[in-house]
């Protein structure tokens, strides 16, 4: 694997490419990230990482300064998947200049869920998308489902800019009891981590009243946050939304089938877990 940091190099060893299958990152990596590079795989070769920590994502009060950074063990994990490039650039190779030009996603899209807790957080994240984009230039990119509004957000932002680039949707990777991987999973307490997979039954539980046929969205999102808080838990947002626009569901919505997803996010200590389940 070559690992190269400046965007020439970067170029250089690119060029010619035209089925390059590419799997942004900010390391740390896990089994996720792992699966993500294993989809990029049947999707496109040569198969491209990055490795950046995008400090324009981190909100003032956000841990960019303690996120988990493990070039070493993270560089060996590819090495394994068979990754052909992976481009870790500084902040100085990716951002020589203050990044001034910024891509902000529309306010129905980026200011609700996460972006309501996070503001600015998707601006970062589609901004550095963009750039990673241009830099390496891919045909596909793969992105996670567990991160599902940004999923969302960065492949409405491909189509509407008429990249070259579509967008892989992988399906979260779960521990055994449900949670599902993250970077962030490593800041929890051993007693937090057991009771994690939480969030996930909550999802589940639901997932399955909707199933079943209850209708009375606002009474399921508060009951599930209630009873999560009863367990200890910070719940910022339990929300069901039509996965097409991550919109509330009209009363038509719910009585046609439309298609939905449960989505969360919640504090359990000083960790802020998120998650989803498509209905
Ligand atoms: O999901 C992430 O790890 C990040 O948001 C991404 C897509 C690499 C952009 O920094």
């Amino acid at each position: 694997m070559k690992i190269v940091t400046s965007i020439e190099e970067l170029r250089d060893q690119l060029s010619g490419q035209l089925r390059t299958a590419f799997v942004p990152t900010m390391g740390n990596l896990h089994e996720g990230h792992l699966s993500l590079m294993r989809l990029a795989r049947k999707h496109g070769d040569p198969v491209v990482a990055s490795i950046f920590v995008n400090r324009l994502q981190f909100g003032p009060n956000e841990d960019f300064d303690k996120y988990p950074r493990t070039f070493q063990a993270d560089v060996e994990k590819l090495e394994k998947e068979g990754v052909y490039v992976l481009f870790a650039p500084t902040e100085k190779d990716l951002y020589p200049e203050p990044q001034e030009f910024r891509v902000r996603p529309p306010d129905d899209l980026g200011n609700t869920l996460e972006g309501e807790f996070r503001p600015g957080f998707f601006t970062g994240v589609t901004t550095v998308v963009l750039k990673l984009f241009s830099c390496v230039q891919p045909r596909v990119a793969v992105f996670g489902k567990k991160d599902y509004q940004q999923l969302m957000i960065v492949r409405n932002m491909s189509r509407q800019f008429a990249l070259p680039t579509e967008i892989i949707a992988a399906e979260t990777y779960r521990a055994d009891d449900g949670l599902a991987l993250s970077s962030r999973n490593m800041y929890l307490s051993p007693a937090e981590r057991a009771e994690a997979p939480a969030l996930y039954q909550s999802l589940n539980s639901v997932a399955a009243e909707v199933r079943a046929g209850h209708l009375d969205v606002f009474q399921l999102e508060h009951k599930a946050m209630d009873d999560l808080a009863q367990r200890g838990w910070q719940p910022d947002y339990i929300s069901i939304r039509r996965r097409i626009d991550l919109q509330p569901p009209s009363a038509g919505d719910l009585a046609q089938g439309t298609p939905l997803v449960v989505l969360a996010a919640a504090k359990l200590g000083s960790t802020r877990l998120i998650d989803n389940l498509e209905i």
